[in-house]
């Protein structure tokens, strides 16, 4: 798989159009077995002086198992003719079906566990900086709380330091 390097200091990405219009793939494999999902909350940024990207996940998910066993994720962009891609794999399960096969992409595991994909037009390696399940009396705004949370789901925010940022 070809891909460039970039250094994400000298790009000018929206993250919050990645993030909320377009979506991306939250990936990470173990033991040679990979998984990932369609993120629409997130966000990219610094901290601890590091450029770092953060995801939240319900417990639920068959992602999370990934993301708690391993320190390594990805997300993965795709062009916008690839709507598709997310849609599968924001509404089906790993856990029930391969629907990397399903959505037609094709995973690549490099030599640290990272998940790529043939297809993806931009992917971010991660490494877990800080992992920590939202709770109920946090919530400063109450009304976040009841509206996102009615059975109590709460995410679990990762923060991730990009360690890699590569183009196709
Ligand atoms: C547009 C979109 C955005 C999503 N964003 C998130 C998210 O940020 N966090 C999350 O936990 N689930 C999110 N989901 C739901 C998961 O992608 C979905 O439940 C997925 O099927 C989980 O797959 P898994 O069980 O294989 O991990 C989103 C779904 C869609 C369609």
């Amino acid at each position: 798989m070809k891909y460039e390097l970039i250094n994400l200091n000298d790009e000018s990405i929206n993250f919050f159009n990645k993030f909320g219009k377009d979506h991306a793939l939250l990936s990470a494999s173990v033991d040679g077995k990979c998984n990932g999902m369609t993120v629409g909350w997130g966000g990219a940024g610094v901290m601890w002086r590091k450029n770092v990207f953060f995801c939240v996940v319900r417990p639920q998910r068959y992602t999370f198992e990934f993301c708690e066993k391993t320190d390594i994720v990805t997300l993965s962009f795709f062009d916008s003719d690839k709507s598709d891609v997310l849609k599968i794999c924001g509404s089906k399960s790993g856990r029930d079906c391969d629907k990397f096969a399903l959505a037609g992409i094709t995973p690549v595991i490099g030599e640290n566990g990272e998940v790529d994909f043939e297809e993806s037009r931009m992917t971010l390696v991660g490494k877990k900086l800080y992992a920590q399940e939202m709770r109920e009396e946090c919530f400063i705004d109450k009304e976040c709380d009841k509206v996102w949370y009615p059975e109590k789901d709460y995410h679990i925010l990762y923060v991730y330091e990009i360690i890699e940022a590569r183009r196709k």
